[in-house]
């Protein structure tokens, strides 16, 4: 495996396989009555945040504590950053106090690759603006693992604000890798130009994919990143775009309902579907921290798992 993690698409099967496989080993440490383990003691992991995150800052903090490393939470509020401090400056200063590993979330895409070129240590992608977010694609896939047992061969409906969404693009190169296929759903405006080149189909009809599909994952609707009207009324988009009850009865009936939070109920997913035994929303939280583990882990260079 690379020494960094910047995009889903530089996973070989092998190493996506390979973190899957530690991902589940480890989550059996936190059945033990002091779910932690050695492995990092000694390491130092930096979780560099210069966007809003609640579930991923979280999930690494708590992943590479239970590796017994030390951790360093940086957010750019209240940094030297809201003084016009560089990415490269800040990323110095972060290589000078030993970092081991940089967890990166910025608004600009890139910028953890940028970060490679200054930091001794492993990078790891945390969300770089419309680009990728790797590793919740992996809990993604861990969570359709475990729900359903395989991921080869799978039918996934990626719906809703592609054209805004990280966790879009790792997904549809992640389930790509793995053997699933993935269609995207959404409005024409709501896609992007190049999704030509990305290994999926695409429809603009949900109605009719639900019935096909082994899992759909719906995506939060970006206002933040919307400089433009990209529908013409929420009550419109919901109608046409977002899952209620009676559309989610046209799944079949093992398909799961997954969202990588954080969700507008009421939008693309009402609350009833949201808190629904078909979904898995709270399981994703809950197996990003074992994921986010088993990342650390391999690229850290962890040994044997004790
Ligand atoms: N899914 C996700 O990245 O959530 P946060 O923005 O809360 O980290």
């Amino acid at each position: 495996m690379n020494r960094h993690l910047i995009s889903a698409a530089d996973l070989s099967l092998d190493d996506a396989v390979a973190i899957l496989d530690t991902a589940e080993e480890l989550a059996r440490l936190a059945e033990r009555p002091i779910p932690k383990l050695p492995t990092l003691r000694g390491r130092t992991v930096v979780n560099l945040f210069y966007e809003d995150s609640t579930r991923t800052r979280i999930s690494f903090e708590a992943a590479a504590k239970r590796l017994s490393a030390d951790v360093i939470n940086f957010s750019a509020k209240g940094s030297s950053v809201a003084k016009g401090e560089s990415l490269k400056d800040t990323a110095l200063t972060l290589q000078a106090m030993g970092a081991d590993a940089v967890v990166i979330r910025h608004g600009g895409s890139g910028a953890p690759y940028q970060l490679t070129n200054w930091i001794a240590g492993s990078v790891v992608n945390a969300g770089d603006g419309t680009h990728e977010h790797p590793t919740q694609a992996l809990l993604d896939a861990f969570t359709m693992r475990r729900r359903l047992g395989r991921l080869d061969g799978l039918r996934v409906a990626i719906v809703g604000d592609i054209l805004h969404s990280r966790v879009a693009r790792s997904n549809v190169w992640l389930l790509h890798t793995l053997g699933a296929s993935v269609v995207l759903v959404a409005p024409p405006t709501l896609l992007p130009v190049a999704v030509g080149a990305w290994p999926c189909s695409v429809s603009y009809d949900l109605s009719a994919v639900l019935p096909q599909c082994d899992v759909v994952m719906m995506l939060r609707v970006q206002n933040e990143r919307m400089t433009d009207a990209y529908f013409p009324s929420v009550r419109e988009y919901s109608r046409r775009y977002g899952l209620d009850d009676e559309r989610m009865g046209l799944l079949p009936a093992h398909a799961i309902v997954m969202h990588p939070g954080p969700m507008n109920r009421g939008v693309e997913i009402t609350a009833d579907v949201a808190d629904s035994p078909r979904s898995t929303i709270v399981e994703q939280v809950t197996n990003g921290v074992s994921v986010r583990m088993a990342v650390l882990y391999l690229l850290l260079g962890g040994t044997e798992a004790r």
